[in-house]
């Protein structure tokens, strides 16, 4: 079998999706005659820039959850390989694959959207993201862009999966079917916050300034309703599951209920969190030197936030099959 992480980074989702996978594989066979000799065949993708070495140096881990539990059979042979490519371009030969699976990764658009800059400003202004005052004309842009992008990642990965083949995407996406009260914007809303904050303290030359409003996240979280159009709009698959949860907003936060318990730790590791994402961009577009100063601005926003509110992130899960 040829399964693929799409977006896999370095980090330990990939891991886990990789040992589950292995461990599903290996008591399926358990239970048939004959299926003891399956070899899986992984590839890792991710954008050039990955850190690679990082990935596989502790693919090492894997091997100490995935050898126990299978009793009497042997796990199956896995080999493994990074593929550092843009999943908006075709990826493996036609009919190759039997299972694609992407985590937090396809709310990632493959450009700012079309016409969102002219003349190096942009039609958002100093929003990093749509905000309350982005004009319904760009959010139209942000819109068009994902359609456009996820209808070709559907179109690539349907010429390259084998007939009944499936995919489990997790994205963000947005609760609300008004896009203005999308779960995105509150946070980005504080980075553009933190953002303005520094003009004039670390970013103090005129240009740099100007760098502001040229600055926009090529990202977009659409609805449910959203997405299940353009799967249906496709005829290239049959949507087996789709359903919307929510994590908080602090990833080391499980707790239920609506009042964050210790506010300080929660913003440290929700500006974290955003760093890690934001970080490279960032710093491609106004040098490295603004991060630690942009970060704790930001924390000490999201630490007032959080007094008032305990928010949340919306996720889209869904499990895709192909239709041929
Ligand atoms: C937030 S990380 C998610 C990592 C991991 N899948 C997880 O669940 O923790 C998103 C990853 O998607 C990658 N990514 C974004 N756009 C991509 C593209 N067009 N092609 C391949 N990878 C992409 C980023 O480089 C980043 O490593």
């Amino acid at each position: 079998m040829v399964i693929a992480d799409l977006g896999c980074s370095t980090g330990p989702n990939t891991m886990l999706f990789m040992s589950n996978v292995i461990n599903m594989i290996a008591h399926c066979c358990s239970k048939l005659d004959g299926h003891d000799h399956v070899e899986l065949q992984f590839f890792l993708n991710d954008l050039p820039g990955n850190n690679f070495n990082q990935l596989f140096r502790s693919l090492e881990n894997i091997k100490n959850s995935t050898t126990t539990g299978h009793k009497g059979g042997l796990p199956p042979s896995c080999y493994i390989s990074g593929l550092p490519k843009s999943y908006y371009s075709r990826l493996f030969p036609r009919q190759s694959v039997h299972f694609f699976h992407s985590s937090y990764s396809l709310h990632w658009l493959s450009q700012v959207p079309e016409g969102l800059e002219a003349s190096g400003k942009s039609l958002l202004n100093q929003d990093v993201y749509i905000s309350s005052t982005t004009s319904p004309l760009v959010v139209k842009l942000f819109q068009e862009q994902f359609q456009k992008d996820f209808s070709l990642f559907l179109q690539l990965r349907h010429e390259e999966l084998v007939n009944g083949g499936r995919m489990v995407l997790i994205f963000l996406g947005r609760k609300d079917e008004d896009v203005y009260k999308g779960d995105l914007n509150h946070m980005y809303g504080f980075v553009t916050k933190a953002l303005e904050s520094l003009v004039g303290k670390v970013i103090k030359r005129p240009g740099e300034q100007g760098k502001l409003e040229s600055f926009n996240l090529p990202t977009y979280g659409p609805s449910v309703d959203e997405v299940k159009e353009i799967v249906t709009k496709s005829h290239m698959f049959d949507l087996d599951h789709i359903k919307l949860f929510e994590a908080n907003w602090d990833p080391y936060d499980d707790s239920e209920g609506d009042v964050v318990l210790d506010g300080a730790n929660s913003s440290l590791n929700i500006s974290n969190l955003i760093r890690s994402v934001l970080e490279s961009l960032i710093a491609s577009h106004f040098g490295g030197n603004i991060l630690d100063a942009l970060f704790q601005e930001f924390r000490s926003l999201v630490a007032q936030h959080l007094k008032r509110e305990k928010t949340k992130f919306a996720l889209i899960v869904m499990s895709l099959k192909k239709i041929y």
